[in-house]
């Protein structure tokens, strides 16, 4: 990982946001990059944060915050794998539910990131789910009748107070009806799976970002 890469795009992707917007802020640290980044602007925009870490950064950098609204404008957020086709898995932090909830009300999603996220096709990182601690056995037992390897998170609670999966799957895993299926288990409240919610990557590669636009891909 390299942390001028993560800067880099972040303050390419900032340049988007405009006074007026609501922005969603995302979670981790490329994402906490363009949240300082856009406190400096002080531009008179609202935010929605994703996690508890990311509305402490935005308070700190004078953002101001509101709840969800029905729509947001521009969500700005970091991955731990994106492919050329805009799938992402994220979740290493733990924020994919409600990154995955700001992400559906946003009308543009940006994911910013450093080279190191960049692969072929997602799917060697582990696929986090976030599950209600009442049902983690129940959740646990159908995640591998459907092919993962599940590793409970240690010692880690959501921003919620539930307990994460980490799951495993075969390289050539059908993400699409992983997806599908996983939304239909009861207790499992959200993944990591982000196929087709971004709608543009920024990418900083030894300090030269490329901007990919999901229009230009084959999806
Ligand atoms: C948070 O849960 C994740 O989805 C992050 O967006 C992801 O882990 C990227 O974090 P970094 O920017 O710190 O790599």
């Amino acid at each position: 990982m390299n942390e001028s890469d993560k800067r880099a795009a972040a303050l390419a992707a900032i340049e988007e946001v405009r006074a007026g917007m609501i922005v969603g802020l995302g979670t981790g640290s490329t994402a906490a990059f363009a949240i300082t980044a856009l406190g400096e602007r002080r531009l008179d925009i609202r935010a929605v944060p994703t996690s508890l870490a990311s509305a402490a950064a935005a308070r700190a950098a004078g953002i101001a915050l509101i709840d969800l609204p029905a729509r947001i404008d521009l969500t700005i957020d970091g991955a731990d794998e994106i492919d050329s086709r805009l799938r992402a898995i994220k979740g290493a932090g733990g924020a994919m539910l409600r990154e995955k909830v700001v992400a559906a009300a946003s009308a543009r999603m940006i994911v910013i990131a450093d080279a190191s996220k960049r692969v072929a096709a997602i799917g060697a990182a582990p696929i986090p789910i976030e599950v209600l601690p009442f049902a983690t056995a129940f959740v646990a037992d159908r995640l591998a009748a459907v092919g993962a390897v599940v590793t409970q998170r240690a010692g880690f609670a959501t921003d919620q107070g539930n307990v994460v999966l980490d799951c495993a799957f075969p390289p050539d895993a059908d993400h699409a009806r992983l997806a599908a299926e996983i939304s239909t288990i009861p207790g499992a409240l959200g993944h990591g799976l982000f196929l087709t919610e971004v709608s543009a990557t920024y990418i900083a590669d030894h300090g030269v970002v490329t901007r990919l636009e999901r229009d230009a891909t084959a999806d």
